[in-house]
């Protein structure tokens, strides 16, 4: 379990820094957040620009609930796993609203999953995943419990369904038996334009399509992917569809099959939170299972993505058969899957961090970019193209603590608190130190688990009272 004990007394020192006493207006601004974006029985990630429930989001988004209210981090949980396919697939978008799915795009009916056998059928979902973060969120979930037993029967279905999820992802997203899970759709990465996959649109030229984004219509066209790399992501989607979503197809025919290390990295932490909460619950054959799984990913983890020239972890691109390079925050977040990151390793990626390849030029920016400032594709204001994203720093923040490197957890804990403080609860901000207050927010405002995440570490110190 993540015990208390993990976490450094010795929080943000530098005077210049507001200390954890000084936050009761961001917890209460984060808090109103949560609680506008609440809708009966899960949370938008942003009312305007995301308004469905999202996977990783609703993880995230759960853990910030914890603190104010654990009824509705649990039916957040519960409302996601009800769209559970038959083979355990678990989708990242549910288009709860039905109407507004129709208007949305890429909406329901470009999903093209109504109907597939297996699919929930009361509800629309998209056709891909998203990061198995639930395993560890239902572990911290329960060690927030006032009364663990009270609840018994969800966290019981809950790690099985998730144990059913990883089932799936272990059978049909691992060809080789490598104990690598391939992603088969850069949406699915959760870090949706990331410069690595520039080397696999290079690889096939897609279609033109004439749509009308909606994420364009309420962000700036600078701050989003472009249109040629849009074009890619639908035709993934395309293909997917003329195949029905068949995974034994798909594999034969996606242009894109890559294994990325913050989703293996997720996966590893996810089973080991489950190997434990499994066992908690009597559930010893999942725990078991969650314990074997996860070992497997440690080793291939390691064997196959660590970078030693550059000192973190790549890709690897299973259709081109080739290792991809990236110096991007997904390579550092790997030390969240604690243990199975050697000692060595995980100093080692703390050393990348904290060089100026992250922290800028003059040392001083705000951690951590999405993308290298040494990157040729570095964009500080282009999505996941440099950016910073308080889901990555949570990450690594918990990571670093993991590996017991408390300096810079705290560093990377200051400079998400003073990003929001300066910006607001943007869904991505300016890595530039430099930038003028309330200008370095991008993307949507009121985000979720920006709200959700600053508030877990802003809270995490605190002792948990009794609640519901
Ligand atoms: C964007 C992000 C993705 C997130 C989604 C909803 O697509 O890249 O990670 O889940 O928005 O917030």
């Amino acid at each position: 379990m993540n015990t208390p004990s993990a976490t450094p007394t010795t929080a943000p020192a530098s005077p210049s820094r507001p200390g954890p006493a000084d936050h009761a207006d961001l917890k209460a601004r984060a808090a109103a957040v949560l609680a506008a974006n609440w809708r009966t029985a899960f949370t938008v990630p942003s009312a305007q620009l995301y308004p469905f429930q999202w996977l990783w989001d609703s993880g995230f988004i759960a853990l910030g609930w914890s603190w104010l209210d654990l009824g509705r981090a649990r039916l957040e949980i519960k409302t996601l796993l009800q769209a559970q396919w038959a083979n355990g697939f678990l989708p990242h978008i549910i288009y709860h609203d039905d109407s507004a799915a129709k208007s949305y795009f890429p909406g329901s009916d470009f999903q093209g999953t109504d109907g597939l056998p297996g699919a929930p059928g009361y509800v629309s979902t998209s056709g891909i995943t998203q990061p198995p973060v639930l395993g560890f969120v239902l572990e911290m979930l329960y060690e927030r419990e006032a009364d663990p037993a009270a609840h018994h029967a969800f966290y019981e279905g809950a790690v099985r369904q998730t144990v059913k999820f990883h089932q799936y992802l272990y059978r049909d997203r691992d060809p080789r038996g490598e104990g690598l899970v391939y992603i088969r759709h850069n949406w699915e990465s959760g870090t949706d334009n990331s410069a690595v996959w520039d080397a696999i649109w290079a690889t096939h030229e897609p279609p033109a399509y004439d749509v009308r984004r909606r994420d364009t219509s309420h962000v700036n066209e600078a701050m989003r992917p472009t249109k040629k790399d849009y074009n890619h992501y639908l035709y993934l989607i395309d293909l997917s569809k003329q195949v029905g979503y068949d995974e034994a197809k798909m594999q034969e025919i996606l242009p894109f099959l890559v294994q990325d290390p913050l989703f293996n990295a997720i996966l590893i932490a996810a089973n080991d939170s489950l190997a434990r909460l499994a066992e908690l619950l009597g559930l010893s054959a999942e725990a078991a299972q969650a314990r074997a799984w996860s070992a497997r990913t440690a080793a291939a983890l390691n064997a196959k993505l660590w970078d030693e020239e550059l000192g973190l972890y790549g890709y690897y691109d299973l259709r081109g058969e080739r290792f991809l390079p990236s110096v991007s925050a997904p390579g550092i977040a790997p030390l969240f899957a604690g243990a199975a990151v050697p000692p060595a390793r995980a100093a080692r990626l703390r050393d990348t961090l904290l060089s100026p390849a992250f922290t800028g030029p003059a040392g001083a920016g705000y951690l951590c970019p999405s993308l290298a400032y040494t990157d040729p594709a570095f964009d500080r204001r282009r999505y996941w193209r440099g950016p910073v994203w308080l889901n990555v720093n949570w990450l690594i923040y918990r990571g670093l603590l993991k590996h017991d490197f408390p300096e810079a957890a705290a560093r990377v804990r200051a400079d998400s608190v003073e990003l929001v403080r300066q910006h607001g609860f943007y869904e991505y901000f300016d890595p530039v130190r430099e930038v003028g207050a309330g200008e370095g927010g991008f993307g949507g405002e009121q985000f979720s688990w920006t709200a959700a995440l600053l508030l877990d570490m802003l809270r995490e110190e605190e002792v948990v009272g009794n609640r519901s």
